[in-house]
């Protein structure tokens, strides 16, 4: 199997039909809110993310294929739920059967009494190593996790290009995570949805200078899904069209550029601005749907302070060093380049004590609740 940026999809085979994925998260910088086919899931306008490191938020699935089990089985952190309740799951699942139907028809014939693999059931164990559905994009990492996971031990030979198209039919965010580093999914035109998937921008390794931090204001349950609510904004948000049809064609390109130059003023400033007009957007959607809370504002407010501080020696702007983006979720994502980080975290934990940021112990070990993307 082909998965760009293989670093970021360790695959284990313990035996023949068993296999074990970690997918990482991805953060949108250019946020894909909208669809315009909602069975499809075929976005209005496309996006752009980073993916992080998987070493700290990931998806760890586990799919094991067998011809005696009689039922396809799902467990999420533990608890079994009802795949016939998540037709997401069920389309992912019923399309590489499919595929790998066709597949079996090219292959030599079975032994007597031999089942095809395509009939044998499944039993998927995904597992988050963070709050799910708090906004932090666990969908985006479950769906990559699982797409490559059963395409595995069904002993499929997809490119991440497939992959990523598969994933997006359970999660819309989901199609970016197949690839690591810097990532665009392309809205595409075709209406079946076939150029509607993710490519890459730029590896990993082209500006590991790029930190993120991932402060933990809530890890409660967000309280407006992302389906719906996106669902919900396309029917009744006047700002919306303008987002769609100006600016968010024009912040792809402009992101696209500044990633590849590296230019983290352009990359900061685009950022914060296409986070605060999605949340503008969803304030505008009927009846409103609020992702932010007072501890995320705090937040915005405290970066736009940090980035208007002047250098006591010489009076000069030190310019913009960080950048706050928010999901449909109150925890907050701050990207920072890696000689800014200890000043930058000093600067929160001094307005932000620890009990505000809810540190949970098990996901986030930093004492002040603040997740690093990478060791600095
Ligand atoms: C705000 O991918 O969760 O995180 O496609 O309906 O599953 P569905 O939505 P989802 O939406 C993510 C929205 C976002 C922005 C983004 O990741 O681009």
């Amino acid at each position: 199997m082909e998965v760009e940026g293989a670093q970021i999809c360790e695959l284990s085979e313990r035996e023949l039909h068993e296999a074990t994925v970690t997918t990482p998260v991805n953060i949108a910088v250019v946020k894909y809110w909208g669809k315009r086919n909602n069975d499809l899931i075929l976005p209005t306008n496309s996006s752009i993310s980073c993916t992080l490191n998987q070493d700290h938020l990931n998806t760890k699935t586990t799919v094991r294929a067998s011809s005696s089990y009689t039922d396809d089985r799902f467990w999420l952190n533990g608890i079994e739920e009802t795949i016939s309740n998540s037709p997401r799951l069920t389309t992912v699942l019923v399309t590489l059967r499919a595929i790998r139907k066709e597949k079996e028809k090219t292959l030599g014939p079975l032994a007597e009494g031999e089942k095809p693999l395509s009939e044998w059931k499944l039993h998927i164990a995904s597992e988050n190593n963070f709050p799910t559905a708090a906004g932090l994009a666990s969908s985006s990492s479950g769906y990559a996790a699982l797409a490559v996971c059963i395409s595995k031990v069904l002993e499929l030979d997809l490119t991440a290009s497939e992959l990523s198209k598969i994933a997006r039919r359970g999660s819309g965010s989901a199609c970016r995570s197949l690839y690591g580093g810097f990532v665009e999914w392309q809205h595409g035109v075709d209406p079946s949805g076939e150029d509607s998937c993710a490519v890459s921008i730029a590896p990993e390794s082209h500006w590991p200078e790029l930190e993120a931090l991932i402060l933990v204001v809530s890890d409660v349950k967000k309280s407006t899904p992302s389906t719906s609510g996106m669902s919900t904004t396309v029917k009744t948000s006047e700002l919306f069209p303008l987002r769609v049809n100006e600016v968010a064609p024009k912040r792809i390109k402009q992101m696209e550029q500044a990633i590849l130059e590296k230019d983290f003023n352009s990359f900061a400033t685009i950022a914060m601005k296409d986070s605060n007009q999605f949340h503008a957007v969803c304030l505008d959607t009927f009846p409103p749907i609020f992702y932010l809370n007072d501890v995320s504002r705090g937040i915005i407010t405290l970066v736009h302070r940090f980035n208007s501080q002047v250098d006591p020696a010489t009076g000069e702007p030190l310019g913009i060093r960080a950048a706050y983006t928010f999901d449909a979720g109150a925890n907050a994502v701050i990207f920072v380049l890696k000689n800014n980080v200890k000043e930058l975290v000093e600067y929160i934990a001094s307005h932000f004590p620890p009990a505000t940021l809810q540190p949970t112990s098990v996901y986030f070990p930093d004492p002040f609740g603040i997740f690093r993307s990478a060791d600095a």
